[in-house]
């Protein structure tokens, strides 16, 4: 097979696109999927100030160096989760990935609250993942708010969101089928909208496009890695997309384009909207939000 666009030597070859390209045709390609995503999903303009959610891992710097490339006006901000080596490398990554090209960035590190991952997690005898995602969200929603972003990118790609579908399918969590979108329209005045422009790129797509940008990443795993029923489902369909590929792209995309919307539309208003969190202000479906909740386990 050769390079579909200029018949030259092909680097990277997409199954499920039954197509192959060389370097100098993929990044382009890669590129355009992702605009085609914003601008399909209506996610963002030009004149947007994106605010980017960059990990240190491949997908968020892929998505932040697309944005850049294809003309956004964006700024970083990472969420130092104090996990020892794991995150002190992350860090390093984005801080260098914005300083070689002149990026803004935003650092808010958890450990100079005094909520560094694993002292929390031991305290409130949380998992870690789930105190880290309270942690994360939150971090995300107060910076954007107080920096007056009104959009927040994230990194999600293609297998992310398969193996998110799966879970919620299996189970038939209609409430949330109904607000698994790529883009979250905020429903509280100190919420931005949310956007996922990589939902239709697989890791795969996107490990090849950091790869070829010369992206220097965190390769490592975080040490409490996501949960196992994630990991199976991603397995499962792996083994489905290597049978027949071009499935978890099927499967996706028709979910967006077919069935969320019925599955939006018999959720009126998405449910309840948020309440004001006494305690900080934020969106809240308590008194408190989820971190002050947390907060108040730690501090009591
Ligand atoms: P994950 O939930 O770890 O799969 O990450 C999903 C997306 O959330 C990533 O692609 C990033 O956009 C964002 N993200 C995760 N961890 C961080 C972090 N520590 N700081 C900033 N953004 C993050
Ligand atoms: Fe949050 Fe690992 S615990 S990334
Ligand atoms: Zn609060």
């Amino acid at each position: 097979m050769r390079c579909v666009r200029c018949r030259a030597r092909p680097e990277v070859y997409l199954r499920a696109h039954n197509a192959a390209f060389c370097r100098a045709c993929y990044i382009p390609w890669f590129q355009r999927q992702v605009e085609r995503t914003l601008t399909s999903g209506r996610m963002c303009t030009r004149d947007d100030q994106v605010l980017v959610a960059v990990s240190g891992g491949k997908d968020s710097l892929a998505l932040w160096d697309a944005l850049v490339t294809l003309g956004y006006r964006t700024s970083g901000l990472h969420v130092a989760q104090g996990i020892g080596g794991y995150s002190a490398t992350s860090r390093e990554k984005v801080e260098r990935f914005a300083r070689d090209r002149g990026l803004p960035l935003l650092v808010h590190d958890l450990a100079d609250e005094g909520l560094a991952i694993p002292e929390v997690a031991s305290t409130t005898r949380r998992a870690p993942c789930s105190a880290c995602g309270t942690l994360k969200r939150y971090a995300f929603d107060r910076v954007a708010h107080v920096h007056g972003f009104a959009i927040l990118a994230t990194g999600h790609n293609l297998d992310d969101e398969a193996a998110r579908l799966l879970g919620n399918l299996l189970r038939w969590q209609t409430t949330h089928l109904a607000r698994q979108r790529p883009v979250l329209d905020p429903r509280h005045p100190t919420q931005v909208r949310k956007i996922r422009p990589l939902v239709l790129v697989s890791e795969y797509e996107t490990a090849a496009y950091a790869f070829l940008r010369g992206i220097d990443y965190v390769v490592e795993e975080c040490p409490y890695a996501e949960g196992a029923t994630q990991l199976l489902y991603k397995e499962a369909l792996d083994r489905i997309e290597a049978g027949s590929p071009g499935t978890k792209l099927a499967f996706v995309r028709e979910f967006f384009r077919s069935a969320q919307p019925l599955f939006a539309a018999s959720e009126p208003a998405d449910g309840a909207p948020p309440r004001s969190c006494t305690r900080c202000g934020m969106p809240a479906f308590d008194e408190l939000c989820a971190h002050c909740r947390l907060l108040r386990v730690l501090a009591p």
